[in-house]
Parts: C-alpha cells; structure tokens; sequence
C-alpha cells in the first residue's frame, strides 16, 4: 500500500494505473475508519483493478467548530485496517494541499440544502460537494463508493456528478450496523458507556415506525410516539424524525405514494449528534 500525500503524485500514480486499461474503485473518507468504511474498501476491492481511499477531515463541511475540532483522528490504526483490506493507495491530503487562501466557491443543492441534515447543518453539503469534486478531479475514479448511511449525501453526490458531468458511478453500499443496531459512526467512540446504551434509541425508533408503517398505522401518530419517547429520555434530543422519498429527499405524510420510501433520524445523544436511515421497502 504506498502512501500518497500530494495531488501531483496522486496524479502521476493514477495515470499510470488508467494507461494500463486498469479501472480505478476510490472510497472517500474522513478516517476514525470501522467496519462501514471497511464495507465500502470490500465492495471496491470486488468490483475494482486498484482501490484508492482518501483520509481527510474536510473542515468546509463542518457548520460548528466544536464537532470539527473533537472529530477523532486516528491516523495510524487506519492506515492498519486499510492495508489489511488490501488497498493500494491511500491519499492522505493536508488542507493545504486541497484549499488555497483564494477558495471563495459555494455549491448550492436548492432543496436538498434545506431540508433534513441541510436545514441543521447551513453550509453542510457545499463543503461536501466541494470536496468531494477536488477528490474526484484529482482521483478521476470510475467507480466512487459511499454509504447508504448517509442517504441525503449520496442523493447531493448523484446530483453533483449528474449536473457536472463527472465521468465516475456512484455506487451506494448499505449501512453497517452494531449487534444492537447502532448504525457505526466515527463519531461512536466519543459516546460514554451510558450514553452508547442510550444510543440504540434511534435505531430503535427507526424499526418501530417502519414496523408500524407496514401494518398501515398513520405517520403522524407514529411520529407523535418517537417525539414523546425523546422528551422523555434524559440523554437524548430529537432534531429531525421524517418519513422521505429515497431519491428526492422529498418530505413525505404517508407511504400510499412513494415506491421507494425512507425513515431518516437526526438526534443528539450527550453532545454527539448522530444520523441513521431505514428503507420501509
Ligand atoms: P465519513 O463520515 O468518514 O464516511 C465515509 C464514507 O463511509 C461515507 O460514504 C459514509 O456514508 C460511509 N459510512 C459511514 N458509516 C457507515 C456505515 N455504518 N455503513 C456504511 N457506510 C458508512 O462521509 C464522509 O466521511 C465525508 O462527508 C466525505 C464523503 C468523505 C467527504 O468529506
């Protein structure tokens, strides 16, 4: 596994790797790597000539500097696990090599910025879709792999490749869960024992309304229960319980009208916020 650090040898490296008729997998992330990341390297490694991950903490996509300065960094153990799974290269940027000073462009998702994690989190997706198009130019992969887990993301990155006509396919891989049902997070190691039991609420909400869906129950009174259940937990708050097309994002009342339905869940549990989604189908 060779460790790349600049753009201009990420480049030289992977031109070579495209001239040899070798077809490149990449798997961007923020490292603090588990078993969801390790999900995505396995899904590449089967589909892809030569796998490339990127670790950077991309500080354009955090709204609070708090969460951005606490956002655990484990170098070392990554970089472990990654050449475990057999990765070829790795592009371990610095924020210079990625920002200059000059940096003054904004990507605006229109709807997709103001609802769900884009109505918490202002600015959120635009660091995102920037980052996520310095990778890609410099990467130029043919496949890109990301996780179901974070379902509004891939939906700004289909977007964003769509209407910028980058030459990638975004593959979606499922989410990875603990034996409990915790979607895994990086974020989970910052969780107290008490607060990590406590966690398994929102997994908990997520099955129970899906459950409730299907035998035909209203969403607002499914919806009333999980908000009553938060107000009564003392650990945890509820930012967002919304029912939603796959696809669009869009914001629905009942599943009657969406072939493809989701649950999605923003909450803070202590101080960490943590996201999950389900598929009702
Ligand atoms: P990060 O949170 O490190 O996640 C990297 C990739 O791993 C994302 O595609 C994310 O959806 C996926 N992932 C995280 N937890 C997962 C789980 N439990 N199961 C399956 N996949 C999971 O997402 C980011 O970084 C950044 O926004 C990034 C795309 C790298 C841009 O900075």
């Amino acid at each position: 596994m060779e460790i790349l650090r600049t753009k201009v040898e990420v480049r030289s490296k992977l031109s070579q790797v495209r001239n040899s008729q070798k077809n490149i997998g990449f798997i961007p992330t923020m490292g603090a790597l588990h078993e969801g990341h390790l999900m995505l390297v396995e899904n590449a490694k089967l589909n892809s000539d030569v796998v490339v991950a990127s670790i950077f903490v991309n500080p354009t996509q955090f709204n609070n500097v708090e969460d951005f300065e606490k956002y655990p960094i484990t170098v070392d153990k990554d970089l472990e696990l990654l050449k475990q799974k057999q990765v070829d290269f790795v592009f371990i940027p610095t924020v210079e090599e990625l920002y200059s000073s000059k940096s003054i462009l904004k990507f605006d998702f229109g709807y997709l910025d103001n609802t769900l994690e884009g109505a918490f989190r202002p600015g959120h997706f635009s660091g995102v879709g920037l980052v996520v198009s310095k990778l890609l130019n410099i990467v130029k992969p043919h496949k890109s792999y990301f996780g179901q887990k974070d379902l509004q993301q891939v939906a700004v990155i289909k977007r964003l490749v769509e209407e910028l006509e980058f030459d990638v396919q975004v593959v979606t891989v499922p989410t990875i869960r603990e034996h409990d049902g915790l979607a895994m997070s990086s974020r989970n190691i910052r969780l107290s024992p008490e607060g990590r039991t406590k966690s398994t609420i929102l997994f908990q909400s997520l099955t129970y309304a899906k459950d409730e869906l299907k035998s035909g129950k209203d969403w607002f009174k499914i919806k009333e229960q999980v908000v009553n259940r938060f107000l009564h937990s003392a650990m945890c708050s509820l930012e967002y319980f919304e029912l939603v097309d796959t696809h669009t994002l869009e914001i629905k009342n009942s599943i009657s009208d969406v072939s493809q339905a989701s649950i999605c869940i923003a909450a803070y549990v202590e101080d960490v916020r943590l996201i999950d989604n389900l598929e009702i189908i």
